[in-house]
């Protein structure tokens, strides 16, 4: 074991300093970081090592020997054992202090940049705040073999699922059909995926509701085609529940961990349903990302627009652009914006939702950012802003080259994940870009989720 400071099993009293990226608390002994999940910075606490890797180690919270003043009784029922929230036990506000701090944690550790004007956490209004829910099945039996089909999240690092059908941070709808529809899967008796001997029908129920219209859309991920009984089940969910207007099956023949395969059909009703974000309306389909806190997503545009700093004319690059949400706020203050998205389902979106909403001047590619993008600087697009909003992998390092080679003025990054949003605004200071200002917006209460929007500048303005 070397020089590492502790043995699996050792029981030790920490001092927890700090959050980390997922969640979890970080206590150090000899500068040995020990994860914790469970606790809150500030609090002294005992624990047992589960784990010693040749960097860090991780333990499980024993007793809590100090509590933080900001600790709560978390109100869900199955918070110790669900996998789906972080940080019910800790006072809201304390979160989005606690979400800020490690914003600046990953600019200055990973970034390597300090003093950056990281302003306080946007706090998100909506409890039951997710649109969306994706829910893995599985089949419960009881003592005499009866067999139940039940749904909820996994326990964390596991594929158990942990019933949950009253989740606290989805939209109240989103539960009303996942009971309804469970009720009648059971009544059918449909068969359910079993993902180590790959056999069964239904591997995942996906829900999305428009929170500003009331509309549903229920997604059965089905392991093959064969699903006969589909619209009978679509029927009986829909007459009980009148919101639910589009049912479709989402067919997933692999072997993976991937949610949705590539072939989504249509069961019964509408292709897509229909939300907004401020008064722009989105037509949003089975596969397209859409953010699953609506009403915030409205506040996280206005920041982008603020370090947008449009005045009309502006030639605007929108990267990996979803269903053109973004893309048309920016069209309504700029002169074009051009938008670059991988999914086609969703560049058809973004153009059915210009149209929608009387845009012209907007132009949508399917594709990868850092293969179109290339091809349009090539064929002489030159870009004024650019707005990047990229999944949590970060951007492609090619695409931030693009920016260093073509120098548009101002650089607006919205970010899911501060760990590689650190990382790229290291290199587009390299590319000759200053960070002016970072937004954290909390649209994931009582997760350890984060969401910033970082205005850039071109050094020489
Ligand atoms: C975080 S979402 C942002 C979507 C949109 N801006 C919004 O606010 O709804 C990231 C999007 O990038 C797309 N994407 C992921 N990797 C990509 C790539 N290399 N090139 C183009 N699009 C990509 C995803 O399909 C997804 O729609």
């Amino acid at each position: 074991m070397g020089d590492r400071p502790i043995k699996k099993g050792e029981i030790l009293t920490i001092q927890l300093d700090n959050l980390a990226y997922g969640g979890e608390t970080v206590g150090r002994i000899n500068n040995f970081a020990i994860f914790v999940p469970g606790g809150i910075p500030g609090e002294k606490v005992k624990i047992e090592v589960s784990e010693v890797k040749k960097r860090y180690g991780r333990g499980k919270l024993l007793e809590i020997i100090s509590p933080s003043a900001y600790r709560i009784n978390p109100s869900c029922n199955v918070y110790n054992e669900c996998g789906g929230c972080q940080m019910q036990h800790v006072d809201y506000e304390e979160q989005l202090q606690l979400k800020r701090q490690l914003v600046i944690d990953a600019i200055e550790r990973i970034g390597g940049i300090k003093g950056v004007n990281v302003l306080p956490t946007l706090a998100s209004e909506q409890r039951f705040y997710r649109n969306k829910a994706q829910f893995p099945l599985g089949v419960k039996k009881d003592g005499r073999g009866n067999a139940e089909i039940i749904t909820g999240f996994y326990a964390p690092g596991t594929h158990e699922i942990i019933s949950n059908e009253y989740c606290q941070i989805q939209h109240p709808l989103i539960n009303k059909i996942v009971r309804k529809t469970l009720q009648v899967l059971n009544d059918e008796q449909i068969s359910i995926y079993d993902e180590i001997h790959h056999t069964g029908l239904i591997r995942h129920l996906l829900v999305r509701v428009g929170v500003c219209t009331n509309q549903a859309m229920l997604v059965f991920v089905t392991n093959g085609y064969h699903f006969p009984e589909g619209k009978n089940i679509a029927k009986r969910v829909m007459e009980e529940i009148p919101e639910l207007v589009s049912v479709l099956q989402n067919i997933n023949s692999q072997k993976t961990n991937v949610i949705l395969g590539r072939e989504t059909k249509l069961i019964l009703g509408e292709e897509r349903i229909i939300d907004y974000i401020g008064e722009l309306e989105f037509e949003i389909s089975a596969q397209s990302f859409f953010q699953v806190n609506t009403l915030q997503s409205r506040i996280l545009y206005d920041q982008v627009i603020k370090y947008a700093g449009l005045s009309g004319h502006e030639v605007v690059l929108d990267a990996y652009c979803g269903i053109g949400t973004i893309s048309l706020y920016l069209a309504r203050a700029a002169g074009v914006v051009h938008g670059i998205e991988v999914i086609e389902q969703a560049i058809e979106d973004a153009e059915r939702n210009a149209v929608l909403n009387g845009l012209e001047n907007l132009f949508f590619y399917s594709g990868l950012v850092e293969e179109v993008l290339p091809r349009l600087t090539n064929d002489g697009v030159t870009f004024d802003v650019v707005v990047v909003d990229p999944p949590r992998k970060g951007c492609h390092e090619n695409v931030l080259k693009v920016f260093g080679e073509t120098q548009p003025e101002r650089i607006v990054y919205v970010s899911c994940n501060p760990t590689t949003l650190a990382r790229d605004l290291a290199a587009l200071q390299e590319h000759g870009y200053q960070v002016v200002e970072v937004q954290p917006v909390d649209l994931f209460p009582h997760t350890y989720h984060v969401e910033c929007v970082v205005g850039m500048h071109r050094k020489d303005t």
